[in-house]
């Protein structure tokens, strides 16, 4: 039965239509089935597939017009079986990894019910203070937007259930001042088009079903109140047809903003802005069917346009046929297939940081293992609901039942963020008979997140006492670090030989993080956000722009408290002197990040050759039909097989516009067989090589870009001439 909208529209009251335009969050029952009663829009999951269908039924047969209920819920890595965190699919360089995170939530929540997931989180982000860059595919656009692509797919299929996804936080929410949540944002028109949008705009194009607005205000306007980008640039400009949903309290939210006085005008304002959709308590009609607003403070058209959304999502998810969720169906945990498909996830997320040849670990030999997350379950990470299927194993079960040979010996030596003395001398003295002493380290879930934005982003004081107290008896060090964000390492890094970054990897952690360790499995993940060396350092990013004295030298106050005394005195170097003092740095760091976007390791070695371009030069009229090719080879030079990822990144020469050093405009992650060779391929079109300037479009203007190569260890760069006309 497919429904004629127009005609419904022309049938509902005011107060009727108002009521579909709100999700409220109302935990008691009684209450969630009196305002499906009143003919309510939306509602959070109940939570079972029976209560799911109590409320549509009342929706349905007790309502006049009988429009089914969207069911929404925030699904972001998993219902049941939870899958790594986005931050950690990102890790992966692996588009399959985010639909199968996406397929599997839409399977485990579709079947039970729910038919709306607020996901994926689309926010560039470059702060690593903010606790929601776990919510994040990380600092780069194409990665996060080729992992939109893939979730947005995924999630909207009908095969596995079909969920319609919701593009969140629109917009520049990452960009929050300080790295503090909810603060304020301050973008340039240009980067905002360039870097904050651009997931977006990706997500719109291929059919995300909704987009969520966001907490910060931009550039003096809250994001509820933006009508510019709202419904200038998402709705007009990309011609978005789906719905907008504001965050939860985001439209009431508008009074703390100060740019409105009271709730009533926050909403006719949100509405008027764009909004399509209020999240939150505040009823638009009150239990006594009495409207908040009239059609004199917000437009009966602008509420048309909205409620005509909130219809047609409804019915592209097939919900006026099908109100119903069969329950026989309903998948009631975490199954065991799912469960693989996870740990294969994990496995791909995790990053070897640093290696000093002690992984993978011996089959045989004695290991000392300490640290918090030795026993603890807390692999989940942020965003996960009660239901989740919990982490089953510790890691001390998992390494022992993956490496039966060792003789483990399993000590807390700390934990997350007190640790005793006596436990630290315990675990010096026990590693004096171990080979190698795994500390498995980190932040709890809670730590990132929403609301959980850290000042100090290193590892809790704790654990940091146990990894120098091993460190000065002379340990060798094995760090497993688990992770919401990256992490400032650098009183330690260098005293522990190898380092695996893990994230939160989900239900299946302790299993892939052993399989890991036993090399059992190569590590291939990438850094998908860069790890700051110092806090000062924020925020940070690969893809910085230009500057007119490009540093080539770290910083002279760096370990020379005896130079201090001459290098600060800018007479001796000389204001011209732009070689080393008068440059883009920091006088007490090194340069650069400690570990930067696109860096991981293998048990393997990668090399790369036979770089081909189809043509070196080309121009601007052809590139708006025709793609550049280049291939690449990829080497297994090591003794494992393994895998790599390969990174093509454009540098434009000279344009009229400040550019990026470089952006990544490709990437592949490729499983090479020891000894064995594989060629790749990449396109670079019109998009991979044109920016934003100040107008309305896109610029590709003629010049040299430089295409880069690279794997991580292995780089080899080609010139392309685009030539005017
Ligand atoms: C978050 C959103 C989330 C919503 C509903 C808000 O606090 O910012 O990301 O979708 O709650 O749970």
């Amino acid at each position: 039965m497919s429904v004629d909208i127009e005609r419904l529209l022309e049938c509902m009251t005011w107060e009727q239509k108002l009521l579909q335009l709100q999700i409220v969050w109302r935990p008691d029952g009684a209450e969630r089935a009196e305002l499906a009663r009143r003919g309510l829009g939306a509602a959070f999951w109940p939570p079972s597939v029976t209560e799911v269908n109590a409320l549509q039924r009342i929706a349905v047969e007790e309502t006049e017009h009988g429009i089914p209920l969207l069911i929404a819920l925030d699904v972001v890595h998993g219902q049941f079986t939870i899958f790594p965190t986005p931050l950690a699919q990102a890790a992966s360089f692996d588009p399959s990894v985010a639909a199968d995170d996406a397929r599997v939530s839409a399977i485990e929540a579709g079947t039970n019910g729910v038919n709306w997931t607020f996901s994926p989180m689309v926010d560039v982000v470059r702060d690593p203070r903010w606790g929601r860059v776990v919510e994040s595919f990380g600092e780069d656009v194409y990665l996060a937007s080729e992992l939109t692509v893939a979730k947005v797919d995924a999630y909207q299929r009908s095969d596995s259930g079909g969920v319609a996804s919701c593009l969140k936080h629109f917009v520049a929410y990452g960009a929050a001042e300080a790295g503090r949540d909810y603060n304020s944002t301050e973008v340039s028109p240009r980067r905002l088009r360039e870097t904050y949008l651009e997931t977006f705009r990706t997500g719109v194009e291929c059919g995300a079903m909704s987009v969520m607005a966001a907490f910060n205000s931009l550039n003096g306007h809250p994001m509820h109140a933006h009508r510019d980008l709202l419904t200038g640039v998402l709705k007009e400009e990309w011609g978005f047809d789906g719905v907008v949903v504001g965050d939860a309290d985001g439209v009431a939210q508008l009074v703390d903003h100060g740019v409105v006085a009271d709730e009533k005008a926050a909403i006719a304002l949100a509405f008027e802005s764009g909004i399509d959709m209020v999240m939150g308590g505040t009823l638009l009609v009150d239990s006594q069917g009495v409207a908040l607003l009239s059609p004199e403070e917000v437009s009966s058209r602008r509420i048309d346009d909205a409620v005509r959304r909130v219809l047609t999502l409804k019915q592209r998810l097939g919900l006026f046929e099908r109100p119903y969720t069969d329950e026989s169906a309903a998948v009631s945990g975490a199954a065991a297939e799912h469960r693989d498909l996870s740990r294969r996830a994990a496995e791909r997320c995790a990053v070897l940081l640093t290696n000093d040849g002690a992984l993978p670990l011996n089959a045989t030999g004695r290991v000392l293992l300490a640290g918090p997350f030795v026993r603890s379950r807390d692999h989940l990470g942020a965003w996960v609901q009660h239901f989740a299927e919990p982490v089953r194993e510790t890691l001390a079960d998992a390494l022992a039942r993956e490496l039966p040979g060792v003789e483990w010996d399993v000590v807390d030596g700390a934990g997350f963020f007190t640790a005793d003395d006596d436990a630290i001398a315990d675990a010096v003295e026990r590693s004096a008979a171990a080979d190698v002493v795994v500390l498995a380290l980190g932040e709890p879930s809670g730590l990132s997140g929403e609301a959980a934005s850290r000042a100090d982003i290193t590892l809790p004081e704790a654990q940091r006492r146990l990894i120098h107290a091993l460190a000065d008896a002379g340990a060798r060090i094995v760090v497993v670090l688990v992770t919401g964000r990256p992490l400032v390492v650098e009183d330690w890094v260098d005293r522990v030989g190898s380092l695996l970054c893990v994230w939160h990897l989900g239900t299946e952690a302790p299993a892939a993080i052993a399989a890991i360790l036993s090399g059992r499995v190569n590590p291939g993940g990438r850094v998908p956000m860069t790890f700051p060396r110092a806090i000062g350092q924020v925020p940070i990013h690969y893809d910085h722009e230009r500057t007119g004295r490009p540093p080539r030298i770290g910083g002279s106050l760096l370990n020379a408290p005896d130079a201090l005394a001459t290098d600060v005195v800018a007479e001796f170097t000389g204001p011209n002197n732009t070689d080393d003092r008068y440059t883009s740095k920091y006088l007490d760091l090194p340069l650069g990040p400690r570990f930067d976007f696109g860096h991981g390791l293998s048990y393997t070695s990668f090399e790369l050759e036979d770089l081909a371009v189809s043509a070196e030069a080309t121009t601007t009229n052809r590139l708006a039909d025709e793609v550049i090719l280049v291939s690449v080879t990829v080497r297994n030079t090591g003794e494992r097989d393994g895998d790599d990822v390969v990174m093509l990144f454009v540098t434009d020469e000279v344009a009229t516009v400040t550019q990026p050093v470089r952006r990544l405009r490709g990437f592949r992650r490729v499983q090479v067989a020891t000894g064995a060779s594989v060629l790749i391929e990449f396109t670079i079109g019109r998009d991979d090589l044109s920016f934003w300037a100040d107008g309305e479009a896109r610029t590709l203007e003629p010049g040299d870009f430089t295409i880069t190569l690279d794997d991580g260890t292995s780089r080899l760069s080609t010139r392309l001439t685009v030539e005017p006309a």
